[in-house]
């Protein structure tokens, strides 16, 4: 993996294009919603984290991207998503590595807990060493009030599976 960095976006900016491009080819939506969410990473949170190839004469592609999310409810965690890799770069371990480079990172940070959510990947995350936990929410006062107004009415079936891992 000596070709590869994982490196936060809003410090190599030039990525931002590359990095919209990728998202935006499994996940379609407008390109100017998608940079305005790209550019608000930061070194606190949200921080978006490329994983770049180095293609020799200097020359870097963009073949992977995740977010790293605050959780207002839970300081000392971190909320990981919009996980992709590049299509034809699949099946290789840079998911992976990905990931592990991330879970470093987040290491820096302080934080010591990794959640997130999955519709149809449980099975890489869990090789990963994600287990399956209960749902959590990302957002903070305003939904919680939200939630006492409607404590009636029950939730709308999800197929979402949410997962954590304590880092060591
Ligand atoms: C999910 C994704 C990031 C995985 O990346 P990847 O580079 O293909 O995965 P890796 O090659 O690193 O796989 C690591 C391990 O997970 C396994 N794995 C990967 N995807 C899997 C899947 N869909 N189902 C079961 N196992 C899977 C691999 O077989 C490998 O196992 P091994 O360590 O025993 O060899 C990639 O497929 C992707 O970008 N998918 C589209 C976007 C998406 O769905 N993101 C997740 C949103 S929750």
């Amino acid at each position: 993996m000596d070709d590869f960095d994982v490196l936060p976006l809003h410090r190599n900016k030039h990525f931002t294009k590359q990095c919209c491009d990728l998202i935006n080819s499994e996940w379609p939506r407008s390109e100017t919603a998608r940079l305005y969410s790209l550019e608000n990473s930061c070194d606190t949170l949200p921080t978006s984290l490329v994983l770049v190839k180095n293609d020799g004469n200097n020359c870097k592609t963009v073949i992977g991207h995740l977010k790293l999310t605050p959780i207002p409810s839970m300081p000392d965690s971190v909320f990981v998503e919009t996980v992709v890799i590049k299509t034809n770069q699949r099946g290789l371990g840079l998911g992976k590595h990905l990931m592990y480079k991330s879970e470093e990172y987040i290491k820096t940070l302080g934080l010591k807990t990794v959640y997130l959510s999955t519709i149809d990947k449980k099975e890489f995350y869990l090789k990963l060493g994600y287990v399956g936990c209960q749902s959590i929410s990302i957002y903070g006062s305003f939904s919680s009030a939200v939630n006492k107004l409607t404590t009636n009415i029950p939730p709308p079936p999800s197929k979402k599976q949410y997962m954590k891992k304590k880092l060591m």
